[in-house]
């Protein structure tokens, strides 16, 4: 027992096996085979495609996306699908991606990117993680922000600015005989020594309604909330046009419901609706997105969608989803997306919905399986990411050209050139090599075959 437990913890020497071996700070292949989204940018930039061919797609999608030349800046739309089976890099080269287009953020170009691991299984979900991959907190700022620009605007009935209408409406409900009562916020009647600015009382809507509320009963409050409710709702249906984007607005704003809750709330309902609400409402967070954080562009990456094609979903609704998802493109063009799927979802999707297979599938981009050369260049990628002596030549060492190709003889066809098997063996290899190889010694063939010889031929 002992005897095992020690061997267990010579793991605890592997770290300064790999460095004193192989001058390796430590072992960066991930043990999963997954790609890794939470790398930082100094890694993910390394792991470059596999080949040429693939990063002038890239290159090429991403110069078109972001140019503005052509129909303008409202009609942007351009879509890119990375196809490849279970495990041939298509995350990773969605991260690549997100990659460059966040290298390339300066004054001329500022593209805001988001990354959805998964899309759900509504059309809703998958703008409901957009929002929260903005960050709930900050939407809600800048919807706030939105809020008291409206108000502070003149109404176009009586040329009086909308703050003082909605103050004179809560003034209107107080029973109470206090004068003084909205003199706090100063705006409305005369000012008091300690009379507030409409920038001080308007920065939070918190703020805002704890002072309107001042002093108010309790049935009054209710009936001032009711009003100030009926000012937001108005101004986000104004400038968004349903009023159910309205009602998820404020609720965001007021944050009196979980977000969850009020996006049941939108996503539930009348089934012929809902493309219209979406189509407003990602029209509405790419705008809001755009002024706020300076945008220029907004790009959407779309993992795992097969999850859709040939996931979880009836084909009625999968039916739905796509003719949602196409009228989504055909009206709101003002962002861009790259989907990525195996072929059998784009099969699905090319025989339920030709119209959006040709819409989304005019760029392809096909991961095949890895030759030799492409082999090499990943591993060494991935070990120069490790090395202590990051000036050194890209080298392919601890491991040798015939290791690389022991392993890209498989005895199962599907794993054969796949960089999820590549990947996962290589981290089995390294972890083997820092335990029993000496300095100087190299994992070869036939190393590679004594610890994998039941998956390789
Ligand atoms: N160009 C590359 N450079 C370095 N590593 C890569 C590259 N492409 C893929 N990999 C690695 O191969 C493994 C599998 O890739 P990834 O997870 O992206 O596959 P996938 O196609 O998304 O698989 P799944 O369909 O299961 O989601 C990961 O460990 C990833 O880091
Ligand atoms: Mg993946």
């Amino acid at each position: 027992m002992e005897n095992i437990l020690d061997k267990i913890k010579t793991v605890d020497s592997l770290e300064g096996n790999l460095i004193e071996k192989f001058s390796l700070k430590i072992n960066p292949f991930p043990k999963s085979g997954i790609a890794n989204i939470s790398d930082a940018d100094n890694i993910v930039g390394e792991l470059v495609p596999t080949s040429e061919e693939i990063t002038n797609e890239i290159v090429r999608y991403m110069q078109d996306a972001l140019s503005n030349s052509g129909q303008g800046v409202d009609n942007k739309y351009l879509s890119l699908i990375i196809r490849g089976d279970y495990g041939m890099g298509k995350t990773q080269t969605l991260m690549y991606i997100k990659y460059l287009f966040g290298q390339l953020s300066n004054e001329r170009f500022n593209p805001y990117v988001v990354y959805i691991d998964n899309p759900g299984v509504k059309l809703s979900e998958l703008i409901g993680n957009i929002v929260s991959q903005i960050g709930i907190e900050n939407f809600r700022r800048y919807l706030w922000d939105i809020f008291c620009k409206y108000l502070e605007k003149e109404d176009t009935d009586n040329g009086r600015p909308r703050k003082d209408i909605l103050l004179d409406k809560v003034n209107q409900l107080k029973t109470t005989n206090d004068p003084n009562l909205f003199t706090s916020l100063g705006i409305s009647v005369e000012s008091q020594n300690e009379s507030l600015s409409w920038d001080q009382v308007s920065i939070s809507y918190k703020y805002l309604l704890d002072k309107l509320l001042n002093g108010l009963k309790t049935n009054e409050q209710k009936a001032a909330v009711q009003v100030f409710k009926d000012y937001l709702v108005k101004c986000f249906a104004e400038k968004y046009e349903i009023s159910s984007i309205a009602e998820y607005f404020y609720d965001i704003v007021t944050d009196n419901t979980s977000v969850t809750k009020s996006w049941d709330k939108l996503i539930t309902g009348d089934v012929k609706y809902i493309e219209k609400r979406e189509v407003h409402l990602l029209k509405a967070i790419v705008e809001i997105t755009k002024q706020y954080l300076n945008a220029t562009d907004f790009v959407i990456l779309a993992d795992e969608f097969e999850e859709i094609a040939i996931g979880r979903l009836k084909d009625a609704d999968l039916d739905n989803y796509l003719r949602n998802l196409r009228s989504l493109i055909d009206k709101e063009k003002n962002w861009c997306s790259v989907f990525a799927m195996n072929g059998d979802a784009y099969r699905k999707i090319e025989k339920m919905s030709p119209p959006l297979a040709s819409r989304i599938g005019d760029r392809v981009i096909d991961l095949k399986p890895l030759d030799k050369v492409s082999c090499i260049r990943m591993i060494k990628n991935y070990l120069s990411t490790a090395r202590v002596d990051n000036g050194e030549e890209i080298s392919l060492s601890p491991f040798d050209e015939s290791a690389v190709q022991a392993l890209l003889n498989t005895k199962e066809q599907k794993l054969q050139g796949s960089p999820r098997f590549i990947i996962q063996s290589c981290y089995l290899l390294l972890q083997r090599a820092a335990e029993e190889l000496e300095k100087g010694q190299i994992i070869d063939q036939a190393f590679v075959v004594k610890y994998l010889s039941d998956k390789l031929k």
